[in-house]
């Protein structure tokens, strides 16, 4: 009998936890353990068994998004992560949606602890804080982004979007915080007038197709 362990993994704890899961299937199954760019309709085809796991990013599985955030983490000077062999591998996602029909059993597993929060995490310490260059249509803040991008991924929900101005000789500056909610604009009609009245041309490179807007519930300022 085969059993068959599939994993995505960045920095190798899902590996390891992949790892374990063989060594312990071993004494019943013949086992193979592989990350998902080698999971292939081969590998699969007469397995009895086939676990899965991932890491656990945003509380779901790993998009393009998260994983180029992952990677990220791992370059920046002074960090102690390691990427996985593996790890610019696709994801589980991406693996699933092109997954034929299996005669095999399957279980699943993850690398989300259950527990208080002071022990899975803060959502707080999750915020992420990019810099786009953006544009007023009406009472609406308007940037853009490209697909594949984290701003993509949270385009969709409540943001903060803050915009500053320091003139160090003058010794002045202000700043506007406004609160509202974002949603990527899909109207075509939408897009076109967008294009036309902002002319927003994204400082980033690359095309950035996607415009939304957030639509302000509360905006506060100061200046010095
Ligand atoms: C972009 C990103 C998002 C994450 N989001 C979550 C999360 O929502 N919940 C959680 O428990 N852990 C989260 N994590 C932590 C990972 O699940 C954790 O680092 C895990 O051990 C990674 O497994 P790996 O070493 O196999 O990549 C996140 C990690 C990254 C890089």
């Amino acid at each position: 009998m085969r059993a068959v362990i599939v994993y995505e993994s960045m920095y190798g704890n899902t590996h390891l936890v992949a790892d374990a899961i063989g060594a312990g299937l071993g004494s019943t199954f013949d086992v193979q353990v592989v990350p998902v760019a080698q999971a292939t309709p081969e590998i699969l085809a007469d397995a009895s068994l086939v676990v899965v796991g991932g890491p656990t990013h945003i509380h779901g599985m790993s998009r393009a998004a998260t994983r180029k955030a992952a990677v990220e983490g791992a370059d920046k000077p002074g960090s102690l992560l390691e990427l996985d062999p593996d790890a610019p591998g696709p994801g589980l996602r991406e693996w699933f949606g092109s997954l034929g029909r299996y005669p095999a059993k399957a279980a699943a597993f993850d690398t989300r602890l259950h527990g208080p929060a002071a022990m899975t995490g803060q959502a707080s310490k999750g915020i992420v804080i990019v810099p786009v260059n953006f544009a007023l249509a009406g009472k609406c803040v308007v940037f853009r982004t490209a697909p594949d991008t984290l701003l993509a991924v949270y385009s969709h929900g409540q943001v903060s979007f803050q915009v500053d101005h320091v003139d160090e000789e003058l010794r002045e500056g202000w700043s506007v915080l406004v609160h509202g909610h974002a949603h990527p604009v899909t109207d075509e009609r939408d897009i076109r007038r967008l294009e036309v009245r902002t002319r927003l041309t994204p400082w980033a490179g690359g095309a950035r197709d996607v415009f939304v807007r957030i639509t302000p519930s509360q905006i506060s300022g100061r200046g010095i």
